[in-house]
This record gives C-alpha cells, sequence and structure tokens, in this order.
C-alpha cells in the first residue's frame, strides 16, 4: 500500500468537507470529486469554517498545509491519488455501483475507504475490481475535530489494507477503532442509536423535553464520557469491589423494562415535538453559531484531557509529540552535525502565529504568551538534543528554574513570530540560554528571553546530571556559540536602564 501524500475524496458534503479540512491540515493534498459542481465552492467553505478551530487544536510545528482541488470527474481523481475517502449518500445500490466504477480506475495499491454510518463492508465490496483494498472507515462530525475512526473489513478485506488505513488516520491525528467484525451500525451508531430510540419514548409519551433530557447527558453523563467510557465508569461505580458488585447490585434491574429497544412510530406530533424542542434549546442562534460552540468546546475539552494523557487528549498528545520529532529531526540535524559548523549562528527553533485568543485588551500579544512561545522554542531545542518523550518517561527533565524577558516591540494578532537561540553556556546540570523573538513581517526583535534550567532527577526531585550524548550535543551549540556577541540585555536585572 502507497504512502498517502494525496487523498481522493468522492462526494464533497458534510463528511467529504470534514475530511478535506482535516486532511489538508496534517499537510495531504486533496483531490476532491463530486457529481455537482456547485459543490466546489461548498467544500473551499466548509474547509475556512473549520480552520478557526483546527488552529487552535495544537500549537506543534505543522508541515505546510495540503493544497485543494475540485473535479467532476471521478474517474480522473481515482487515477491520480494515493488512497480514497467515499462520502457519497447512504444509498446501498449507489454506492455500490460508484464504488465498483471508481475501482476500475485506480491502481490496486490505492486503499478505498467508505465512511458509510451504517453498511456492511461485504455488500459494499461486491462490484469492486481488488477488493481487498477496500474496507469501511467510518468518522464522526466534524470530522475535523473528533478523532475516532471505526475501521471495519468485509469478507474479502485484506488485513494490509486495514493496517494501511489505520497508519494513515493516526498520521492525520485520528484514533483509528479496529471493529472485530462487521455488524449493521458498526459500534458506535448502535450505541447511540439505543439512546436516541429512548429519547424518542421519552418525548412522544410526554415524560420530557429535548432540552431536559439533553441537560440530563451535559450536566451528568456527558462530562465523564469524554474521559472514560461507559464500562470503566460503571466498574468506578461498584465502589472498591469495582464491576463484579455494580452487576450483583444493578444487575436485577436490566430486567425491569427501563427502556425499550422498538422505536416508536415517527408521528407527524412526535416530529413536531423534537424540532420545537431543538429549536427552542437553539434560542435564535444559526447553525452556523451553534457550530462554532461545539468546535469551541471540542478544542477546549481535548486539550484538557491531553494534560491527563487520557481518551482523545492522549490521541493528541501523541500526534504532538510525533510533529514535534519530525520538527526536531528536520532542524536536528544540524547539531548532530557539528562538523559541518551549521550550528555557529542562533538557531531559529520555532515559527508562530499569534492567535486571536493570545491578544490582551489592548490588541497585543499578553505576557503569558511570550513565555509560552519561549518555552517551545527551548523546547524544540531540547527535543533536537534528544530530551523527547522517551527520555521524560526514564523519569529526567530539564525545569525552568530563572527567566527574564524584555519587551522590545509589539506583538499583533497574525504576525508570524519566529525564535532565534543562543546557548550561552552549558554544564552537565545547568543549560543557560538566551532567546530573540522576532517579527517576520519586518524582522524587529519584539522581545528577549534569558532563561536558566536545571536537570533533575523527577523522581528524587533533585537536581542530577544530564545524559552524556545530551550533554555532548548542548556542548557542541555551546562552542559554536562562543564566539557569537553577548547578547546585550545578558545578565541585566529588572528596572536596569537600558543603556
Ligand atoms: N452526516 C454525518 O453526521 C455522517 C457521519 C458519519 C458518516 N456519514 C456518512 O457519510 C456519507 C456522506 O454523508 P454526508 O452527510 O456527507 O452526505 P451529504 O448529502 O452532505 O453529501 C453527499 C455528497 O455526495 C455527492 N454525491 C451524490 N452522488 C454522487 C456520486 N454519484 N458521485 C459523487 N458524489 C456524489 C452529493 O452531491 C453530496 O455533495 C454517508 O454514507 C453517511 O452515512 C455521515
Amino acid at each position: 500500500m502507497r504512502q498517502v501524500k494525496k487523498l481522493g475524496l468522492l462526494g464533497t458534503g458534510v463528511i467529504g468537507g470534514g475530511w478535506a479540512a482535516r486532511a489538508l491540515h496534517f499537510g495531504i493534498d486533496v483531490v476532491a470529486a463530486d457529481v455537482k459542481p456547485e459543490m466546489e465552492d461548498w467544500i473551499r467553505g466548509a474547509v475556512r469554517n473549520a480552520e478557526p478551530a483546527l488552529a487552535r487544536l495544537t500549537l506543534a510545528p505543522l508541515p505546510p498545509k495540503g493544497k485543494l482541488t475540485f473535479t467532476t470527474d471521478l474517474c480522473a481523481m481515482a487515477r491520480e491519488v494515493d488512497f480514497i475517502q467515499e462520502n457519497i449518500p447512504e444509498q446501498l445500490e449507489l454506492k455500490q455501483r460508484v464504488l465498483g466504477e471508481v475501482s476500475q480506475e485506480a491502481p490496486p495499491d490505492v486503499v478505498i475507504a467508505s465512511s458509510t454510518s451504517g453498511l456492511m463492508p461485504t455488500d459494499l465490496q461486491r462490484a469492486m475490481r481488488a477488493p481487498e483494498r477496500f474496507l469501511v472507515a467510518h468518522p464522526f462530525n466534524p470530522v475535523y475535530l473528533l478523532p475516532l475512526v471505526e475501521l471495519v473489513g468485509g469478507e474479502r478485506t485484506a488485513a494490509d489494507a486495514i493496517d494501511a488505513a489505520s497508519r494513515f488516520y493516526a498520521h492525520i491525528g485520528m484514533h483509528p477503532l479496529k471493529v472485530r467484525r462487521e455488524v449493521p451500525g458498526h459500534l458506535t451508531d448502535r450505541l447511540q442509536e439505543a439512546l436516541w430510540r429512548e429519547i424518542l419514548h421519552l418525548v412522544n409519551d410526554g415524560t420530557a423535553t429535548t432540552g431536559e433530557l439533553d441537560e440530563s447527558i451535559i450536566y451528568g453523563p456527558g462530562l465523564r464520557w469524554a474521559a472514560m467510557g461507559t464500562n470503566l465508569i460503571y466498574h468506578l461505580a461498584g465502589g472498591e469491589p469495582g464491576m463484579r458488585h455494580m452487576l450483583r447490585q444493578f444487575g436485577p434491574c436490566l430486567k425491569w423494562p427501563w427502556t425499550r429497544l422498538e422505536a416508536p412510530e415517527l408521528t407527524e406530533q412526535l416530529i413536531d415535538r423534537m424540532v420545537e424542542g431543538t429549536q427552542a434549546q437553539a434560542r435564535g442562534r444559526s447553525i452556523r453559531e451553534l457550530e462554532r460552540l461545539r468546535d469551541d468546546c471540542l478544542v477546549d475539552i481535548q486539550q484538557v484531557l491531553r494534560r491527563h494523557d487520557v481518551g482523545a487528549g492522549a490521541t493528541l498528545r501523541a500526534l504532538e509529540e510525533r510533529l514535534y520529532e519530525e520538527n526536531a529531526r528536520a532542524t536536528g540535524a544540524r547539531i548532530s552535525d557539528q562538523a559541518g559548523g551549521s550550528i555557529d549562528a542562533p538557531l531559529k527553533l520555532i515559527e508562530v502565529q499569534v492567535r486571536p485568543e493570545w491578544l490582551d485588551y489592548n490588541g497585543h500579544m499578553t505576557d503569558s504568551r511570550y513565555l509560552q512561545v519561549f518555552g517551545d522554542a527551548t523546547d524544540a531545542l531540547f527535543r533536537q538534543v534528544g530530551v523527547n518523550d522517551q527520555y521524560r518517561k526514564s523519569g529526567r527533565a530539564l525545569y525552568a528554574v530563572e527567566s527574564h524577558m524584555t519587551h522590545t516591540a509589539e506583538a499583533k494578532v497574525f504576525d508570524t513570530l519566529s525564535v532565534n537561540t543562543q546557548l550561552l553556556s552549558v554544564d552537565e546540570k545547568r543549560v543557560h540560554l538566551f532567546h530573540r523573538m522576532h517579527r517576520a513581517s519586518d524582522e524587529v526583535v519584539v522581545a528577549t528571553a534569558e532563561q536558566i534550567y536545571l536537570h533533575v532527577d523527577a523522581a528524587a526531585r533533585k537536581a542530577s546530571s544530564m545524559d552524556a550524548s545530551v550533554h555532548a550535543r548542548l556542548d557542541a551549540v555551546r562552542a559554536a556559540h562562543a564566539s557569537l556577541p553577548a547578547p546585550a540585555q545578558k545578565g541585566r536585572h529588572i528596572g536596569m536602564p537600558r543603556n
């Protein structure tokens, strides 16, 4: 199977648009194909709408964005891409026909995946050429922010195709969940639908409104579901003895007819209640406004979960780790390759754009963000010399013990800033460095930071010697920087006159 540089999308509606936004953001080119030419404007708009939330998801260094092209020629798309994601309407015969046609054009080492919410892969691959490269890969809306993608093979799917797809989805920041065998609705939609059927019953018989039922989720189970699923949460509900006790205590209730499996009939009255209920909940806000609110919350929730390395936050953390590592490898060659003499100038470590939420009430980048950007630059340097996740997991880390910042010019929204770093001194336990933050538009220095880091054994909570190879790489940079002029701000204390 191929390495995916260009993704083909078959059908560019809600789900196709979401795939496009996610893939482009993580550096994959996208060829979007739809029978309706007017979908070109639509998908470009969908990608634009996704950008503000995606831009906030991570500060890790991203590859250059992918390029989006559009065509109504599905077969031409199939001939030029490395991976195809099908997102046309949920109709078996239509999908079978289109997948059959497209598979004639796509080389056999091109994986073809369907976003179907519930159709079975064995049925979908019937009319295909090389059906072993086909699988279902079911994402969730908004595809650009939710990491889950369910992978389901059919009778003729090869394990290789599922593995290749899994690698690709992980590469674009997703959590591939391999479903052991095909069942209608896969896993997640079966669970969602069980809840949804009960909601329809409770609204239908007048027990609750749509708003009350949503409250029953968002103030309670919904909050814990993001960190732990139903099963682990119920394990906790059993107290010390866990799930066994939980089942003994609440198991008998399962025989009571609390919930119903058959959905109620969708009468006009029930439809009206559902529509009026959700309109009341929307309180006049448009779908776009609600989408923005949803997206902002989804980004923030994932960032909080990342701190705890749990669920979608763990996926985000793994993605960032890879992005930082790739970036370190791209620039790190300079540090391990000291003989080349290419480290004899301050190292350009990171480049970031000032985000709107980084501004203070005067419209300037707020103080704490300067420290964050300098911290990211230090992190990039340390990764380049070998202080990565694995090193930290061994219980060793470099802690900031002193920082002195100066502000020399303004940084405004969407300014591109880069940080150049000069290594002033290093010994086995200490690193002393000096950062300059430049505004890319005019190369003016907007801020500087002088920092000292101490190498610690995190478990013993004591200063300790760094790994010899880390020290050697840092020392090579120090030696190369020894002939650079000392920064004017070096060693200054607060309030010192500038001259
Ligand atoms: N909407 C969701 O929340 C969601 C979530 C997960 C998966 N899915 C699945 O994704 C698929 C697409 O759903 P959607 O909500 O994006 O639908 P949609 O109606 O928004 O988009 C479908 C697109 O397919 C195009 N199309 C129709 N026939 C075509 C053809 N023959 N060739 C190429 N393009 C064609 C349409 O012009 C349209 O742009 C479905 O299988 C659905 O089950 C949807």
